[in-house]
């Protein structure tokens, strides 16, 4: 059964970019495999695929995967296509990241924080993820699937016992049990806001809104790539999203992806 019938949510956005089509799958392997080949097939910007299930869902970090089982979640991904270098692109995921947490800010007030590039966290435990991908042409962006999976009705013996401590869900940490309907409309709402405000006026006021959400600011971190490692104090983003970093030297330096943690 639909979690959220199709029709109904497509009327109640109609005008808005995003969600002005959505493809409900009843399972799938991956909402961002589906949206990468519709992409492919020349589906228009702001379409969007939602499933209740997702086989291989995947991470951000290679080899990763995303716990997906029914009934529990949202697993969206949102087809965007930017008049933009893709040098760009990586902003998308901070926009995703500030549109999620203002929609979950509703539900626990004052503990949404976002973890740079792409985790929110409720109270240091990541209850959404994103997942940012690129098809390019040229110099070009030729779509940019943003995947969002959020954990809504997840009980905390039902996360696979190496994420029950680092991850939550909206049920454990609100008071109220969540709508999954709801969630995946405001969700839906924030981003068509944020993406408007991304293409119209740049990634400054989106810039601020994140720090205003950010966690770890001011924390001495380590930054871990495939082969690297940065260590500093997290001092902020700049106007791209990179991530900044002083190091013990006073040099502030811009970190573009990687694996943040406390040190
Ligand atoms: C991460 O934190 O590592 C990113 C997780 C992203 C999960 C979402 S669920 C919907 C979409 N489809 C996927 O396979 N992954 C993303």
């Amino acid at each position: 059964m639909e979690f959220t019938p199709v029709a109904h949510l497509e009327r109640r956005l109609r005008g808005l970019t995003i969600g002005h089509k959505i493809h409900f799958l009843e399972c799938t392997d991956s909402t961002n495999t589906v949206a990468l080949s519709l992409a492919r097939e020349g589906a228009s910007e702001g379409e969007v695929v939602i499933t209740d299930r997702q086989l291989k869902g995947r991470g951000r970090l290679a080899g990763r995967r995303w716990q997906s089982p029914p009934g529990r979640n949202l697993y969206m991904s949102v087809i965007l296509r930017p008049p933009l270098p893709p040098s760009r692109a990586a902003s998308l995921t901070l926009v995703a990241g500030v549109s999620v947490a203002e929609a979950l800010d509703r539900y626990c007030p004052d503990r949404v924080e976002l973890k740079w590039p792409n985790d929110v966290l409720i109270e240091g435990k990541k209850v959404c993820g994103i997942l940012t991908e690129m098809m390019t042409r040229g110099k070009e962006i030729e779509c940019v699937v943003v995947g969002i999976g959020v954990n809504i009705l997840m009980k905390r013996d039902e996360f696979d016992p190496e994420f029950r401590d680092k991850a939550t869900s909206l049920l454990e940490a609100s008071d109220h049990p969540p709508d999954r309907r709801q969630v995946t409309e405001e969700i839906i709402r924030k981003l068509d806001h944020w993406y408007g405000i991304f293409l119209r006026d740049g990634f400054r006021p989106v810039r601020e809104r994140w720090l205003h959400f950010a966690s770890l600011l001011g924390r001495h971190v380590t930054v871990e790539n495939l082969n690297s490692r940065e260590r500093g104090v997290v001092a902020g983003i700049d106007e791209e999203g990179a991530l900044l970093l002083r190091g013990d030297d006073g040099r502030v330096v811009s970190v573009l992806s990687g694996d943040v943690s406390p040190s």
